[in-house]
């Protein structure tokens, strides 16, 4: 299973890819816009730092959300660095724009997806990435989970190449169950990776080695 961050602050990426577990970064308007980063400039340049810092698959969503503005713009981030792949929201236009990228071999993510349809749609139309957002589903009293379990079903069924991203992690046990799910990726903030290593068990007996260390020294 990949691990990618989601999240634009800088800081976060360096200590995640420091780690040695991180395989891309996601972000979004929101995520970009909570770094004080506006402004197109700023946001390309924002994106291009992002690359240097990491090796894997960086997440760039456009604003347009008619076709021929999502091509525009999608065409506009790929040539701004390799790593780049073009998020687009599972709207028409964004199903059609991912068709067009996925011609042309342009690596897609197709976000803001909260049902087993849209998934299907999103690997009909070559998609290289879907994102459900579970935790947004948790939020209205839907099971997320579930609906990685049904987008990990219907691909397998089909052989569909998509991979599965799940997003709007919250905490470490959505990663835990994902990966329990078959997940391809998760997408989640720092927090809920650096989660993943705590136990009190780990903390007590790594005290005990230590302090039985120094008796004999
Ligand atoms: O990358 C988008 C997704 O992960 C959003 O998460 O926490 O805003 O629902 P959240």
């Amino acid at each position: 299973m990949k691990f990618f961050i989601d999240t634009a602050n800088l800081d976060q990426i360096k200590e995640a890819q420091d780690l040695g577990i991180l395989d891309g970064v996601t972000t979004n308007p929101s995520l970009m816009a909570k770094e004080g980063i506006t402004g197109k400039e700023n946001i390309l340049e924002h994106y291009q730092a992002i690359c240097e810092i990491v090796t894997g698959d960086v997440s760039a969503e456009v604003i347009a959300t008619d076709l021929e503005g999502m091509i525009r713009e999608g065409e506009e981030l790929a040539n701004l660095h390799e790593q780049i792949v073009i998020k687009l929201p599972m709207i028409e236009d964004g199903v059609k724009a991912c068709k067009y990228f996925s011609e042309q071999d342009i690596k897609t993510n197709v976000t803001l997806v909260f049902s087993p349809g849209q998934a299907i749609l999103a690997a009909k139309a070559g998609a290289t990435y879907v994102s459900p957002f579970i935790g947004r589903l948790d939020d209205i009293s839907t099971d997320g989970l579930n609906l990685i379990g049904e987008i990990r079903m219907i691909y397998d069924n089909y052989g569909f190449e998509t991979q599965i991203l799940a997003a709007s992690i919250r905490h470490t046990m959505h990663i835990i169950d994902c990966a329990k799910l078959r997940a391809d990726v998760i997408t989640s903030p720092l927090s809920s990776i650096m989660g993943l290593l705590k136990h009190p068990l780990t903390d007590i007996g790594l005290e005990k080695f230590l302090a039985d260390y120094k008796k004999g020294n």
